[in-house]
C-alpha cells in the first residue's frame, strides 16, 4: 500500500523553464567558506553538498560564486571561469544533485562590499562611510557586467550545475544598484527606480540568452534592505512586477544587508518567517514561483507558508546547518524543529561566523559546535579567512 504524504511540502514544483523540483524545501544560498582560497571547491565542500542532497531537499544553492577574483565577498568563495578547476567543479555539480536534488550556483559580485584585503571595492557610486569605502564603477565597467554574469551562467550549465541564482539581495552589487543609499548615479543606471533596476534587467536577459531555455535562472531579491533610505518594500514590489515580464524561473525573497551596522537575516534572532507578508503582496504581482527565505524554524511555519499560498518553496539556511537531514525528518514528520542555539549578546556578524564554522563541522563530520563556542568560532573563522586571503592574493594578483 502506498501512503501518500499530506504535507504541502511534499508536492513537486514545476518551474517556468520546465524543470521540476521534487518538493518544496530548498537550502537557500550560503557562503559556505569551503573554497580552497584560490576559488576552487575542496573535497569537504563536495562531501557537504552530497550530504545536503541526501538529506532530502529539492534545491540547494551554493552562495556567492564569483565570475572573477576581483569583487569577492570572502576569500572562501568559488570562482567560475576559464581558469577554474573544472574537474572539481563537475564533481561538486554531480554530488549536489544526488537523489534527484537540484544544485544551483548563486552568481555573486560584492561590488562596494567586496572583501577589501583582496579587492578594490567599487559600487554604483563612490562612498566614504565608517566601515565602508569604495570607488564608483565607470559606465564601461557597468556595460561589461551582463556579459560577465552570462559567461559564468553558461559555464555553470556546461559543467553540469542545475541552474543559477542571480544575487540581488543583502547589500551586494545588484542590490546596491537598486538602493538609493548606494546608488547616487545620474546616468541611465541611477535616479529613478526604472534606471536603478536597469542593470538587473540587462543581466537577466543576457544570462537567459547565454543558457538553454530549460536551464533555470532565479534571482534573490530583498523585500527591504531594512535600512533608512535604502531599497524598501514599495519599490521591491515594482521590481517584482518588472521581473514578471522577464523569463526568470524563481524569485527568492529575502531582506536585510551586511552593510556595517545594519541588520542581516543570518544574524537575526527572533520569530520568523521574516518576509512572508511581503511574499503575499508579491504573489499578487507575479506568476513566477516564489521562494521565501528567512526565519523558518518549524515544520508548521513551512507548511503554512506553502499551504497559505504566499510561498511556492521555502528557503532554509540556518535550519539546514543545524540539521542537514531536516527535509527527510520534516517530510516523514519525525521532527518538527531543529535544536537552534541561543546566543547571549553576540557581536555583529558573530552568529553568521558561528554558523559558517558549523558548516565546516558538517562537511568534515565533526562534533557539533555549542553556543558557548561562539568566541572560538569567530576566531577560527577570521583566522581561516586571513590564511585564504594570502592564497587568494598569491594566485590572483
Ligand atoms: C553562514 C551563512 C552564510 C550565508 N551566505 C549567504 C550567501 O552567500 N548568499 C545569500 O544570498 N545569503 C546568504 N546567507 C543568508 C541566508 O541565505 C538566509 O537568507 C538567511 O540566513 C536567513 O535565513 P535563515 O533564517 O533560514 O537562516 C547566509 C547565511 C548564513 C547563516
Amino acid at each position: 500500500m502506498i501512503i501518500e504524504s499530506s504535507s504541502p511540502l511534499d508536492q513537486p514544483l514545476s518551474l517556468p523553464c520546465g524543470v521540476k523540483l521534487k518538493n518544496r524545501i530548498a537550502k537557500s544560498a550560503m557562503s559556505d567558506s569551503l573554497g580552497d582560497g584560490a576559488g576552487n571547491p575542496t573535497n569537504d565542500q563536495i562531501t557537504l553538498y552530497e550530504r545536503w542532497a541526501k538529506g532530502g531537499l529539492a534545491l540547494s544553492i551554493v552562495g556567492e560564486v564569483q565570475g572573477t577574483p576581483h569583487f569577492a565577498e570572502k576569500p572562501g568563495n568559488l570562482i567560475l571561469n576559464n581558469h577554474s578547476d573544472w574537474e572539481q567543479l563537475e564533481r561538486l555539480a554531480k554530488a549536489g544533485a544526488t537523489d534527484n536534488a537540484q544544485l544551483w550556483l548563486q552568481l555573486g559580485h560584492a561590488g562596494a562590499m567586496a572583501d577589501a584585503p583582496i579587492s578594490t571595492p567599487k559600487g554604483p557610486s563612490a562612498l566614504d562611510l565608517p566601515g565602508l569605502s569604495c570607488g564608483a564603477l565607470s559606465l564601461s565597467e557597468i556595460h561589461a557586467l551582463p556579459a560577465e554574469f552570462a559567461r559564468t551562467a553558461h559555464l555553470a550549465q556546461k559543467l553540469g550545475f542545475g541552474g543559477v541564482e542571480l544575487h540581488a539581495a543583502h547589500g551586494f552589487l545588484l542590490n546596491q544598484f537598486l538602493s538609493p543609499l548606494f546608488n547616487k548615479r545620474n546616468d541611465a543606471y541611477g535616479g529613478s527606480l526604472q534606471n536603478r533596476m536597469r542593470l538587473l534587467l540587462e543581466v537577466i536577459s543576457t544570462v537567459r540568452d547565454a543558457v538553454v531555455p530549460e536551464f533555470p535562472v532565479g534571482i534573490k531579491l530583498n523585500a527591504t534592505d531594512q535600512l533608512e533610505g535604502g531599497f524598501a518594500e514599495d519599490e521591491a514590489l515594482d521590481v517584482v512586477a518588472a521581473l514578471d515580464k522577464t523569463n526568470i524561473d524563481l524569485i527568492d525573497i529575502s531582506g536585510g544587508t551586511y552593510f556595517p551596522g545594519a541588520a542581516s537575516s543570518s544574524d537575526r534572532a527572533g520569530a520568523g518567517p521574516y518576509f512572508l507578508d511581503f511574499a503575499g503582496l508579491a504573489r499578487a504581482m507575479t506568476r513566477i514561483p516564489l521562494m521565501v527565505t528567512g526565519g523558518f524554524k518549524t515544520l508548521a511555519q513551512a507548511e503554512n507558508a506553502i499551504g497559505g499560498g504566499a510561498a511556492d518553496i521555502v528557503g532554509l539556511a540556518r535550519a539546514l546547518v543545524i540539521d542537514p537531514e531536516l527535509p527527510t525528518f520534516w517530510l516523514s514528520r519525525q521532527r518538527a524543529e531543529p535544536p537552534f542555539p541561543r546566543f547571549q549578546s553576540p557581536p555583529e556578524g558573530g552568529v553568521t561566523a558561528w554558523y559558517t564554522m558549523q558548516i565546516t563541522q558538517n562537511a568534515k563530520g565533526g562534533t557539533p559546535l555549542a553556543p558557548e563556542d561562539l568566541e572560538g568560532a569567530i576566531y577560527a573563522y577570521e583566522s581561516r579567512d586571513d590564511e585564504r586571503r594570502r592564497i587568494w592574493k598569491s594566485k590572483h594578483s
